[in-house]
């Protein structure tokens, strides 16, 4: 297997600090002269979270693994304000009324930008985007839920009684799938990965947390998410690589209406020991 780092000689310090601070512990030095490198069968282990890269004070270190090389932080601009942090947060609103204005496909682009940086289990990256970008499409695919849910209700599906209601709705002219948005964003990845899920859970919140930045909002497109897992005619229509499955699906737009107020919530819970 390739060596996952390499590590430059001439620049170097042996400050030892990537050995600190690798989670695997699978880099070490001879002696303290030494040049720090992977320890035999580390290779196999790396997990490729590039913390080795990311920390060296001398730029000494080099991942040979992704396809984008690691970025600067620009100085100071990481730090945020708890109080900044809290206020934009608290904001934050499910949308359920859109502009019927797009939102050009190089802002979208931007906000998935951002979402790459999420965490995930062992940094295994295995999110995939689907972004239906067209209002139309996003309103047939909208529709074959509904069609599905009609099924369903007619099988004795134990949600009979609200897939009706969702039909019911839908034959009344109101989409309550896709909540009318004119975007649908769905995170898929290799079925058979069993933290696909929890991956493309954080991933989609680090999206609906950032889309707020960009003047957007967003709605988790649950009910969708339901009929895209349970539908041959939906999973056809979204034509996912061979092996994909859809994860979770968000409606993606431009909000309708101002939240001039944040509604309670329960205090938190906690138990100290
Ligand atoms: C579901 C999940 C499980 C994780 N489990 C561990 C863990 O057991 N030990 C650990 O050190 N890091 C764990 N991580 C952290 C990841 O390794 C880390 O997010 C990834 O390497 C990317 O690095 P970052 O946190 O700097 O973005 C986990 C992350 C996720 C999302
Ligand atoms: S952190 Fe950088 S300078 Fe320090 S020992 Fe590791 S590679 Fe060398
Ligand atoms: S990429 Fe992460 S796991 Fe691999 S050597 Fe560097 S710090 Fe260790």
């Amino acid at each position: 297997m390739d060596h996952p780092i390499t590590v430059d000689s001439d620049a170097c310090t042996r400050c030892g600090i990537c050995i600190e601070i690798c989670p695997m512990g699978i880099i070490a030095q001879d002696g303290p002269d030494d040049l720090p490198g992977l320890v035999p069968g580390g290779a196999a282990v790396c997990s490729r979270c590039g913390h080795c890269e990311a920390v060296c004070p001398a730029g000494a270190v080099s991942a040979r693994y992704p396809a984008c090389g690691p970025q600067h932080l620009p100085g100071g601009s990481a730090a945020i304000a708890p109080a900044d942090l809290a206020a934009y947060l608290r904001a934050r609103r499910t949308v359920r009324r859109y502009r019927e204005e797009c939102v050009d496909r190089e802002t979208v682009e931007a906000l998935l930008d951002v979402v790459r940086f999420a965490p995930s289990g062992m940094n295994g990256q295995p999110v995939h985007w689907l972004v239906v970008h067209d209002p139309a499409e996003v309103r047939r695919l909208a529709g074959l839920a509904i069609a599905w849910m009609r099924e369903a209700s007619r099988a004795g599906h134990p949600m009979a009684d609200l897939f009706g209601v969702l039909v019911r709705t839908w034959d009344a002219g109101v989409d309550q799938i896709c909540r009318g948005a004119p975007h649908l964003v769905i995170a898929h990845a290799d079925a058979k990965n069993p933290m696909a899920y929890t991956d493309s859970i954080i991933a989609l919140t680090w999206l609906e947390v950032a889309a707020p930045s960009f003047g957007l909002g967003t709605c988790w497109a649950g009910f969708f998410q339901m009929a895209a897992s349970a539908s041959p005619a939906l999973a056809e229509a979204l034509g996912l690589p061979e092996g994909h499955a859809p994860q979770y699906a968000m409606a993606l737009g431009y909000p309708a209406y101002r939240f001039p107020r944040v509604p309670g919530r329960e205090p938190v819970r906690v138990t100290w020991r």
